[in-house]
This record gives C-alpha cells, sequence and structure tokens, in this order.
C-alpha cells in the first residue's frame, strides 16, 4: 500500500464514526484532506450533520462539497473531532500522544479538538514512533514576540527555526501569527517539554496534543488498526 492509498484507508474508515445528526469537527492537512472528501460523498447520499472547521483551507473545502459548515460560536460542542498527524506515540504513560502542526493549523487544530467529545485521530502507519521528536515541532508565536521566543526555545536546546514558504516568504497562519519549527530531536518527556515552551510569553500555541486523542486509526499493508491510549 503506498502512503497515498493508506491515507485515504484510514479517511474512509474514520467515515465510519460519523453518525446522523453529529456536530464534526474537520482537521487540516492531507489526511483531513481524503476525510472531508469522502465525508463530503455521504453528505451528498443524504447524510445531515454540521461541521466546523479547523482552518480556511478545510472550511472552504467543506462548503465547496456542499457540507453545512459554520462557526465554532455557532456549534460549541462537537461530537467529534477527526484530524491527521505528524508524528503519534503510545509510549508508556504517554497515553497517545501527537505533534501537529505541520501544515501549519496548530492553534485551531487544538481549540477544534478540545471542543470534541471524542478526537480520532487518523494516520498512515510512518507516522508512529516510538518517542516523539522526528519531526520538528511548531510552536506558533505573536509577530512581536518573535525575538524573544526564538531566543528562550534556543535556550532551552530547541533549535527553533522560522517557517517560510516555499518561494521564501513569511509563512503566516489563519490567526496572523508565526510559526517556529523546532528541531529538538527526540522528546524525552513531552508534558515537561509542553509546560516550558508554553511558559515563554508570546508563545500562541505549541504542536504537542497531549491526553487529547481518544483513539488513532492507523492504516498499513495490514489494514487499519486502531491504537488506543
Ligand atoms: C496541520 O496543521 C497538521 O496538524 C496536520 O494535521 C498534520 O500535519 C498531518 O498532516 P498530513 O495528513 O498532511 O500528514
Amino acid at each position: 500500500m503506498t502512503q497515498d492509498e493508506a491515507k485515504w484507508a484510514v479517511a474512509r474508515r474514520a467515515v465510519e464514526f460519523v453518525e446522523e445528526g453529529m456536530a464534526v469537527g474537520l482537521g487540516t492537512g492531507t489526511t483531513a484532506t481524503k476525510f472531508i472528501h469522502a465525508l463530503g460523498e455521504r453528505v451528498k447520499e443524504g447524510l445531515k450533520i454540521r461541521c466546523v472547521a479547523s482552518s480556511d483551507a478545510s472550511r472552504d473545502l467543506g462548503l465547496s462539497l456542499g457540507m453545512d459548515v459554520v462557526s465554532l460560536e455557532e456549534l460549541p460542542e462537537l461530537d467529534v473531532y477527526i484530524d491527521g498527524a505528524d508524528e503519534v506515540c503510545a509510549g508508556a504513560g504517554a497515553g497517545l500522544a501527537l505533534i501537529k502542526g505541520g501544515g501549519g493549523a496548530l492553534l485551531r487544530e487544538k481549540i477544534v479538538a478540545s471542543a470534541a467529545k471524542k478526537f480520532i485521530v487518523v494516520v498512515d502507519s510512518t507516522k508512529v514512533v516510538p518517542v516523539l521528536g522526528r519531526f520538528p515541532l511548531p510552536v506558533e508565536v505573536v509577530k512581536m514576540a518573535l525575538p524573544l521566543v526564538e531566543k528562550k526555545l534556543g535556550d532551552l536546546g530547541l533549535h527553533p527555526k522560522l517557517r517560510h514558504h516555499a518561494d521564501g516568504s513569511l509563512y503566516l497562519t489563519d490567526e496572523n501569527n508565526y510559526i517556529l519549527d523546532c528541531a529538538c530531536g527526540q522528546i524525552a518527556d513531552p508534558e515537561v517539554t509542553a509546560a516550558e515552551i508554553r511558559g515563554i510569553v508570546g508563545v500562541v500555541e505549541h504542536g504537542l496534543f497531549l491526553g487529547m486523542a481518544s483513539v488513532a486509526l492507523v492504516a498499513g499493508d495490514e489494514g487499519v488498526t486502531e491504537m488506543l491510549p
């Protein structure tokens, strides 16, 4: 199975968790995009749901597929949130720990995830790691605070690097903030790292999602399997 096929497999499986009348959070990224397309097919067939999106891109996609996508203000309690991840770790004591934000939507993703009763992570098996940290940890930062936060993350040994687009322009999130990608290497204690980053004034959010995921659906050659916290 190619990575793309695995993403489709897990996206289609995730749709089975969505039932008539549910309030559904839409994730962001290539896997979540496949999920939105698959869910859009069910909506076309008559499934009645309401959705809140974790990014402008996912909102626009949902609307283009005829889905009822509203603001979190209109729909503050969600039955389920379905999204991808950059890394998933089920290490001892960690529950299901994630790194998210490779697509830059970590802040809204964390907000929408926290509004949901159930957070289903959809990944291909390449995302499952024994220890978090192979993927650079994104940290969203208020523009004005960039020099301060960059220095403090550096002092913590997290090796921050300001995110740019491929054309060299600065990357801005949907909330108009910068992202520092931290090539920190193995994160031995994610709770400690999360607390250290959160303690820096000017940090809006970080990409460690700890104790939030209810289940991870993982697609690989053996099909789609479930990882529980
Ligand atoms: C978006 O900001 C991210 O959190 C994505 O959900 C995550 O990076 C996974 O994306 P892919 O499914 O594209 O790998």
